[in-house]
């Protein structure tokens, strides 16, 4: 198996991979390089026709991911802005949700920003007691720029979604599972289990029918909006705003818009 830097891949079974994002003092921000490695990942995985559900999950009891990597983007320009943003669809969020393999995401912390968005792009999600959800984007002079403001509302609705992304606020587990956004949660020392009994479910079906069905439910959905949120991101990096949301961040202080 590879090797790889910000992330770590383990088989539990002989058709069940995991897949872990290792990034713990960061609480596992996604930089590009990680994008890269869980590209690389689950592109080895979904080629592998044994391995027929796949889990994720970040690394130590603190976080899923806590979002893009603040600190990696602060000074792009909004060109480049909107270049993550595609590059991040292309190699992972729209990536993960075409998928034939499913992908169970075990919440097991925050799942801010991008890391919400990487939840959202799964097929299933099961959180621990002690997760945290919300796209925060909006204080930081940005907007979610990894499917958040498509997935968002697809999941919960769109007044939901509306009021989560203008708000920024984060809501806990139970509060999420009640949205419909994920459908179980469980003490932190169970998530993995509880996963694993997700993927053992699936492992009962049919692979080929399992992928033709992916590809159905995610045929009902357009992709306009996905177009506009690349764009609509990319334009945030050009405002003073963003200079100070960003700043402000590193700075440890309240931003003042
Ligand atoms: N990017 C970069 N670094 C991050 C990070 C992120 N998204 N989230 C946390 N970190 C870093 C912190 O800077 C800190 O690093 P140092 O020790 O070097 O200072 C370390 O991880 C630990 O974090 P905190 O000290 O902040 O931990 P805390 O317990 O006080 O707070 C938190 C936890 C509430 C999750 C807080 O870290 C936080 O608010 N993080 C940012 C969340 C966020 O805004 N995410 C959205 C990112 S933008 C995005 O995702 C864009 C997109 O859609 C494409």
């Amino acid at each position: 198996m590879m090797k790889y830097q910000n992330i770590l891949v383990k088989d539990l079974s002989e058709n069940i991979r995991l897949i872990t994002i290792n990034r713990p003092k960061q609480l596992n921000a996604l930089n590009k390089q990680t994008i890269e490695e869980l590209h690389q990942a689950l592109d080895a995985a979904g080629k592998d026709n044994k391995i027929r559900a796949i889990i994720l999950m970040g690394s130590g009891e603190k976080a899923f991911v806590a979002g893009a990597d603040i600190k990696e983007f602060m000074h792009f320009t909004p060109a480049e802005g909107q270049a993550l943003s595609e590059t991040g669809h292309r190699l992972l969020f729209d990536f993960i949700e075409q998928m034939h393999t499913p992908v169970i995401a075990a919440i097991n912390g925050y799942a801010l920003g991008g890391g919400l968005e990487l939840a959202l792009a799964s097929h299933i999600r099961v959180a621990s007691e002690n997760a945290r959800l919300g796209l925060p984007e909006v204080s930081l002079g940005v907007i979610p720029g990894y499917g958040g403001t498509q997935r968002l509302a697809q999941h919960v609705g769109k007044g939901r979604a509306m009021e989560m992304i203008l708000t920024a606020r984060q809501i806990d587990a139970q509060t999420a599972f009640t949205y419909g956004l994920v459908s179980e949660v469980v003490p932190l020392d169970k998530l993995l289990d509880t996963a694993v009994a997700y993927a053992e479910r699936i492992l009962r079906n049919s692979p080929r029918a399992i992928g033709l069905a992916i590809e159905a439910v995610n045929a009902g959905y357009g992709r306009e909006g996905f177009r506009a949120e690349n764009r609509l991101f990319g334009k945030a990096f050009g405002t003073p705003d963003f200079k100070e949301g960003t700043t402000a961040f590193v700075e440890r202080r309240k931003p003042e818009f």
